[in-house]
């Protein structure tokens, strides 16, 4: 949540920051801002809206410098207006700050700051942030990083910061903790700054990722200088990005997220590749090879995560039940860290998380780690906190995922976890070698099988029109096509705000089924397998009631198809790989609806993509 860029070096800075800020929009876009320092001065521009108003308002101002930081904003503190937009400036007038996180003790210092003279004009915790620093650095006399470390030293909460400030015209000073940064180098003395790597990849490759309680000092044709909060001199660890530009772009789609739909066969094939090994009939996952017995003694596995992240693991415990014979409990994060879970040093939490830095996982993972658990993660974006601060863990190699409501992500971490379950279902012998041998060459023809899938999207876009004008849905599936009902439900929800449900098919008569009528479209997961017969009987429940049957079935279904209003048809597969083609069309259908409502698609209201804030 808020997204930070900066830039200082020997070019336009304007430019770099806007085009920065674009693509970290998905972060927040409730205002967007940017400060530029040129010769002696100090410009902030800002403004309630997304980039492109940004753009709009700066027509006509000034631009100028080579050293610019700028801000796209998700509210916490003080609604989404003009002067709550990010940077914030001190009293006077020396510098400008940008943040990402919340400041926990920001009541405390401002009326301490406010007894000092300081005033603010805005709602935010950010604010105290500059007045502090302009505070420390003139009562201490001291330089801006300096003064930036003295500050944070009585700050508690979460931050990624940037300050600049007109009187070291060609200086960044950035801080995190709990927030993600990383900064890019570039040639000739110039650096790069931003919450994720996305705005960097076009200008570097190198980066640094800022690790927690260090200050980075950028400055123009100098090398970057980093220290932590106790003043010890830190040497910044460069690495090579492997992201591609092209994989940032909407590559002829009207948005990303159909962009996103259409990449899972490929993504799907991506979190296999080098894992799946037909040949030698095994699954082999580097990343956690060293804790494979520790899986194999496992008694318990405690599954963490936010949002489609959860969904992800709702359907990893089936799979891990099932395959592998071990007991599993899914848990939200933000519930598990407030209770006082009991976990010790046999279990193992999985962390699921696609950005990998939802701080609420973040949290979730500490407490755990604290109570001696391993920690393994389900990260996509490398590098990132979730990645680091885990024990072990495998990427999902999804690509990056630019549209707000998640899809590939979601497939990839189900392709992960289905690795996870076969590797350990092997190992211990859960799973009898020509079964496991069958379920192998089957995962591998799942990413065929999601092709054909997308082929559907005429027929899915015309059953959408049908039920575009819906002001409620229900979504039903049992075993693990469960999580994806609720999986369908949140992706209408998140993008045409329209209110679904999921529900486990059988649970419907205990209460939604009050809610049927002859208005309201059920989407029911109706594949062949062990329940097929059981969600046919909640089928006619439905149909006794006039609600409107939308099912995905199995290719060549008859029973269903007498029955429903309307038939996804997906390809035939084993029960454990459903939810990777069922969860397709359900994608499909929300992304539909909201294009023909209206909504936008990629940056859904109130929604951020990375949420940095418990
Ligand atoms: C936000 C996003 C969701 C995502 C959730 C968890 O709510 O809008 O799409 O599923 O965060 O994010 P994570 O990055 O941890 O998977």
């Amino acid at each position: 949540m808020c997204g930070i860029v900066g830039y200082v070096g020997d070019k336009d800075a304007y430019p770099i920051l806007i085009n920065g800020l674009r693509r970290l929009e998905y972060r927040g876009y409730d205002s967007a801002g940017v400060a530029l320092v040129h010769g002696g001065s100090l410009h902030v521009h800002k403004c309630k809206g997304k980039v492109s108003d940004l753009e709009a308002h700066m027509e006509g101002q000034e631009r100028s410098g080579s050293t610019g930081i700028g801000h796209t904003r998700w509210a916490t503190h003080g609604p989404p207006n003009d002067v709550n937009a990010h940077p914030h400036q001190s009293s006077s007038g020396d510098l400008a700050l940008i943040h990402n996180g919340i400041i926990e003790n920001y009541a405390a210092i401002k009326e301490e700051l406010t007894h000092r003279g300081h005033t603010f004009l805005s709602d935010t915790d950010t604010e105290v942030l500059v007045h502090l620093i302009d505070d420390v650095k003139r009562t201490e006399e001291v330089d801006l990083p300096e003064a930036v470390r003295l500050a944070l030293d009585s700050v508690v909460g979460a931050y990624a910061i940037a300050v600049v400030d007109r009187n070291s015209p060609d200086m960044i000073v950035a801080a995190r903790k709990s927030s993600p940064l990383v900064i890019g180098i570039g040639a000739d003395g110039e650096h790069f700054l931003a919450s994720d790597a996305t705005p960097i990849v076009e200008h570097t490759k190198n980066v640094v990722y800022l690790e927690d309680g260090e200050i980075a000092v950028m400055e123009k044709g100098s090398t970057l200088k980093i220290r932590n909060i106790k003043n010890q001199e830190k040497t910044p660890f460069i690495q090579e990005l492997e992201m591609h530009l092209e994989a940032l772009e909407k590559g002829g789609y009207d948005h990303f997220m159909l962009k996103e739909i259409h990449e899972q066969p490929r993504s799907i094939r991506d979190s296999m590749r080098g894992r799946l090994n037909l040949a030698k009939g095994e699954v082999v996952l580097g990343g956690i090879k060293d804790y494979e017995q520790r899986f194999v003694n496992a008694r318990r596995i405690l599954i963490v995560g936010c949002g489609t992240s959860w969904h992800a693991g709702l359907v990893g415990e089936y799979l891990l039940e099932d395959l592998a014979r071990i007991s599993v409990e899914v848990e939200y994060a933000s519930e598990f860290r407030y209770r006082d879970p009991i976990i010790d040093e046999n279990d193992i939490v999985i962390a699921i998380s696609q950005s990998g830095e939802t701080a609420d996982t973040l949290a979730a993972i500490e407490l755990a780690k604290g109570k001696g658990a391993t920690i393994i993660g389900i990260c996509n974006v490398v590098g990132s906190s979730i990645a680091r601060v885990t024990h072990a863990g495998s990427y999902t190699h999804a690509g990056p995922e630019i549209g707000v409501a998640s899809t590939k992500a979601f497939t990839a971490q189900v392709t992960v976890l289905t690795l996870m379950s076969l590797m350990i279902g092997h190992k211990k012998g859960t799973i009898s070698g020509s079964h496991f041998y069958r379920l192998l060459n089957e995962l591998e023809s799942i990413p065929d099988k999601v092709e054909k899938v997308l082929k559907n999207e005429a027929q899915i876009k015309y059953i959408a029109d049908i039920y575009r004008s819906a002001s409620n849905a229900l979504y039903l599936g049992r075993g693990s096509s469960f999580p994806v009902a609720l999986e369908g439900a949140l992706k209408l929800k998140e993008i045409s705000y329209v209110h679904a449900e999921g529900y486990p098919a059988a649970e419907m008569k205990h209460g939604p089924i009050a809610l049927i009528d002859e208005e309201m479209p059920v989407f029911v997961i109706a594949t062949k397998g062990a329940s097929y017969e059981k969600v046919v009987s909640n089928i006619q429940e439905v149909k006794a009631r006039k609600g409107k049957i939308i099912a995905i079935v199995t290719e060549g279904d008859k029973a269903v198809k007498e029955l429903a209003d309307h038939v996804i048809e997906i390809p035939e597969t084993v029960d454990q790989f459903v939810p990777l083609l069922s969860v397709v069309p359900l994608q499909l259908i929300s992304y539909h609806i909201a294009v023909m409502l209206n909504r936008n698609v990629d940056q859904p209201r109130n929604l951020a993509k990375s949420v940095t804030v418990e």
